[in-house]
């Protein structure tokens, strides 16, 4: 699984073979620019989802439900997974916590929309968590997302993201539970996996988490192509008679002597 946010990155990932795609509310960042994911909407969820739907023929595409579309109550939760799936066309909706939205991941799977959760770091809860850290590492915190995760899978959810969660602990739960779980931060032993591709592709600013991988250094290629470009069309070599279209001289010529009278004598 890749984050995708547009029609063309998500096409490209699913003709690569991809087999899920994640419309993540780390958009907020990544895409928008803001520090966090908190301030992202429905409609900027709905935006993307609807963009990425568009591009993806195969994979799975899922959409993150944002800060405070389903925390409020259970009916507003089931009202706003029922409109990103009717209203963007993707297949299934992520929601992050443990045991305290299973209510919502109950009557949102009842609700016929497939719910998957998202333990360990949950970035709509950094403010709770206390930053971007390593989640489960003491016995009774690994203990809690052992049971939280638990609680996931019998509230329905069809699969769960474990983030930033130490190798081991995600193997067990892994091992404990019957839905897949989908790692970022996670270790090798999850049953898939996923990335932000601008992480992966060097595209955000920043310093890299370690769990990153960088595939390629495309932040690097275009920043070479920005700047040729820049260079090419202040020195003229860009456009050339290549990238510009004809016109009839006979018809030019008309047009000229009509509106440019004085160059012709
Ligand atoms: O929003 C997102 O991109 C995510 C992934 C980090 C799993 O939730």
């Amino acid at each position: 699984m890749l984050t995708a946010y547009d029609y063309s990155t998500a096409k490209l990932m699913d003709s690569c073979g991809i087999d899920a795609l994640l419309v993540g509310d780390s958009l907020g960042m990544v895409m928008l620019g803001y520090d966090s994911t908190l301030p992202v909407t429905m409609d900027d969820m709905i935006h993307h989802a609807k963009a990425v739907a568009r591009g993806s023929e195969r994979a799975l595409v899922v959409a993150d439900m944002p800060f405070m579309s389903y925390q409020v109550s259970v009916a507003e939760a089931v009202a706003n997974a029922g409109r990103l799936l009717k209203e963007t066309g993707v297949g299934a909706v992520k929601l992050e916590g443990g045991a305290e939205v299973c209510p919502q991941i109950e009557a949102i799977t009842r609700a016929s929309v497939p719910v998957m959760g998202h333990l360990g770091l949950t970035p709509q809860s950094i403010h709770t968590l206390g930053g971007y850290k390593v989640q489960g590492k003491d016995r009774d915190r690994a203990r809690r997302l052992v049971e939280d995760a638990r609680a996931v899978e019998r509230a329905g959810a069809f699969a769960a993201v474990l983030e930033c969660v130490p190798a081991g602990l995600a193997a067990l739960i892994t091992r404990l539970l019957q839905i897949p779980t989908i790692g970022i931060g996670a270790g090798a032993d999850c049953d898939g996996q996923v990335l932000v591709y601008q992480d992966m592709l060097g595209l955000y600013p920043g310093k890299k988490p370690r769990f990153v991988k960088r595939y390629a250094d495309a932040g690097a290629v275009m920043e070479r192509a920005f700047r040729s470009y820049i260079e090419e069309t202040e020195s003229g070599l860009f456009p050339t008679a290549e990238h510009a279209f004809t016109i009839d001289e006979e018809i030019l010529n008309e047009l000229k002597t009509h509106y440019e009278p004085e160059s012709r004598s």
